[in-house]
């Protein structure tokens, strides 16, 4: 299956709603591979569903453990029959893709068992370090070597006599999946004496070794934690199966939707937005990201298996800034350094340094991309400091995603700025949550737009005034765009027909908006965009197509909260086309000649009805013809023939059916 190149967000007004949350990947991860080593068979509900999950089931199944089901089907547990810490399999090559939690646990697994197998990975699972695993495993007489770079996957393990008649040493300062990965395996075993594990290092992760010992008891070993310095594991322990497990909901990707419920409310609409498979009494220490939220100005409410985001605490406009510890909470941490751009204050992000050796060098890539957007960002060794944005800082950017399923998903957030927003791969949200952007969707409310499109002189520019005047909400004419565009090429002498150097001046068209005036350069040309003459232009150059690309950024740039009416021709098909209410505006050629003719008069310019019906059709073949953006209705407007309908009566008309859809 091919994965989409890129995701197209529009800017967000509001977030509310519910969402189920996936499986957590590191409950899921961590139970499959106990419930395959352990005695007896385990019914599990709740599995994540997950790239990572599934090449830790493939795996076990290479491995010979019987797995019955699949995490695909929510309704149906997956039953593992554990293997009694007797592998059926003595040899297998294993891809475990860029798995961190499958890869490291495995190899500790594997390497006490003892067989003859391979670990390897896609090529950044190869650069990320298992040195510090290897080397403790070593030091008790397993037999692994590298079969590349030493200190990194890919791994061949063979049959050795491992040994623990003193205490394990192992680092923890890098990553505390290798503590994680010693301490699953360890009951492999069977020691009749006590095993220490000492860490060398400050431990950082903390919550995820708690949630390895809480896992470890699910499945019947006790493991005393003394100062997260010494572990002891107690003699005689097995894995022995609880007979079934229920998988919480992911903390971590509860993240980005308590965020976006929290953000929504910058524009008065945050909220609720209520997340399901979460608690207070949620082992993951992710769940401590909500409790962050709140000290920073967020309103939640915590229930029986839900967190439920409110918006701001009263009285509080933005989130605070300030410097905020992440060593507990590594994941969820890059999401605060997306809501940092809406804080009051620069936020400082502290003992992140694990971020340099995940799925990507976070670090630098939070760095660059925050930047891409405007943002003003620096980072050290470990740590990452962000600076609130103004809207009149926000650039539209296209955000690289890494192949990093986080970097996806808490850029999505980016979207409640002002501009336009482009997630490249977005499909790399697989990993941990395939549905991520579907459920983003759900809960999304995006800035609304009412477009109107119709042929010239269908009394579009008063429809959309009117109903944006009623609304409060913003309005864009278009038409002025490609007015202002014509006016400046004919000052300027670009002719009408030299494409690149009207789109080029299109893309700096410097033009403003004041008090319902057109601003061309800082001159007043309101009057000066709706000569003939600068119309007919307009509608000579508006069939070129990179000056319409070039126009489209400017037009998009307008969709702001609190909402836009856009009037126009392709408003609908083509600059908004997730527009909320689509109108199309259409009256007979005579009736819109006769409007044209007695506001021309009316201006004290004098014409003949025939001339400006002449003009008027000619205008209707060229904007219809040509061949982009032709103006069309888009399929989903409702067409409205207004020559029957007063001014008013199509304003009421209008206004209904925006309420009926919004
Ligand atoms: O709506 P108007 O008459 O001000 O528009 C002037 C010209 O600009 C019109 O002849 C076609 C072009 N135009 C366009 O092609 N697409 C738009 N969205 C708006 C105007």
């Amino acid at each position: 299956m091919t994965r989409p190149d890129c995701l197209d967000l529009p800017p967000l007004i509001g977030a509310a709603g519910s969402v189920q949350l996936p499986g957590s990947k590191s409950i899921s991860n961590r139970v499959l591979l106990l419930a395959a080593l352990a005695d007896g068979a385990t019914e599990l509900t709740g599995l994540l569903d997950s790239d990572d999950t599934r090449v830790m089931l493939d795996a076990l199944r290479a491995l010979g453990v019987r797995v019955d089901g699949s995490p695909g089907d929510p309704a149906a547990p997956v039953l593992v029959h554990g293997c009694g810490a007797r592998l059926p399999q003595g040899s297998a090559d294993l891809f475990l893709g860029n798995a961190g939690t499958a890869v490291r646990p495995l190899t500790a697994a594997l390497a006490l068992l003892g067989g003859d197998y391979h670990v390897r990975g896609v090529p950044r699972m190869h650069e990320r370090p298992i040195g510090d695993l290897v080397d403790a495993l070593r030091a008790i007489g397993c037999a692994i070597d590298y079969r590349g770079q030493p200190g990194y996957p890919p791994l061949a393990i063979g049959r050795g006599k491992p040994r623990v008649d003193a205490p394990l040493r192992v680092r923890g300062d890098v990553s505390s999946q290798f503590l994680t990965a010693l301490l699953l395996s360890l009951p492999l075993l069977g020691s009749q004496r006590d095993i220490e594990v000492e860490v060398d290092g400050l431990l950082i992760s903390r919550p995820y070794v708690a949630l390895t010992l809480a896992m470890l008891e699910r499945f019947g070993v006790r493991v005393d934690n003394h100062d997260w310095q010494r572990f002891v594991l107690r003699a005689g322990a097995r894995l022995r199966s609880p007979g079934q497990l229920r998988v919480e909901g992911d903390a971590s990707s509860a993240s980005y939707f308590l965020a976006a419920g929290v953000l929504g409310s910058l524009h008065g609409r945050g909220g609720p937005l209520r997340v399901h498979g979460i608690d207070a009494s949620s082992l993951q220490g992710d769940v401590e990201f909500a409790r962050v939220l709140e000290r920073l100005g967020a309103s939640l409410r915590w229930g029986d298996g839900w967190v439920e985001a409110c918006g701001l605490q009263p009285g509080r406009q933005r989130l605070a800034g300030g410097d905020i510890d992440c060593l507990a909470i590594p994941d969820a941490a890059m999401t605060l350094a997306v809501t940092a751009l809406f804080a009051d204050a620069p936020t400082r992000l502290g003992g992140i340094a694990s971020w340099r050796v995940k799925e990507t060098d976070r670090i630098h890539a939070m760095l660059t991309e925050l930047r891409r957007l405007g943002a003003r960002v620096d980072a050290g060794d470990d740590w990452l400091r962000v600076w609130p944005m103004r809207d009149e800082d926000w650039r539209a950017a296209s955000i690289h995603t890494y192949d990093d399923h986080r970097m996806a998903m808490c850029f999505s957030l980016a979207s409640f700025g002002p501009v336009d927003l482009r997630i490249e791969d977005p499909g790399c949200v697989a990993k941990t949550f395939p549905g991520y952007f579907d459920a983003f969707a759900s809960i999304a409310r995006p800035v609304p737009v009412l477009a109107i499109d119709g042929p010239t002189a269908s009394g579009k520019g008063t429809l959309a005034a009117r109903v944006a005047a009623e609304l409060g909400l913003r309005v864009l004419d278009s038409g002025s765009l490609y007015r202002a565009t014509a006016l400046r090429a004919l000052r300027m002498g670009v002719a009408l027909d030299d494409e690149p150097g009207l789109a080029e001046l299109a893309a700096r068209l410097p033009v403003g908006w004041r008090d319902g005036r057109v601003l061309l350069d800082g001159d007043d040309v309101t009057e000066a965009l709706r000569s003939e003459q600068v119309g007919n232009a307009a509608s000579t150059i508006a069939a070129l197509p990179r000056l319409r690309d070039a126009l489209l950024g400017l037009q998009r740039a307008q969709r702001r909260a609190p909402g836009l009416v856009a009037d126009g021709r392709d408003m609908g098909s083509v600059v908004f086309p997730d527009a909320a209410l689509k109108v199309f505006l259409t009256a007979s050629a005579e009736t819109r000649a006769e409007r044209r003719y007695k506001q021309l008069i009316s201006q004290g310019i004098s014409t003949t009805i025939t001339d400006v019906l002449r003009d008027l059709r000619a205008r209707d073949a060229r904007d219809a013809s040509r061949s982009v953006a032709a103006m069309a209705a888009a399929r989903d407007a409702l067409p409205l023939d207004n020559a029957g309908l007063d001014v008013d009566a199509t304003v009421a008309l209008v206004l209904q059916w925006w309420r009926e859809r919004t």
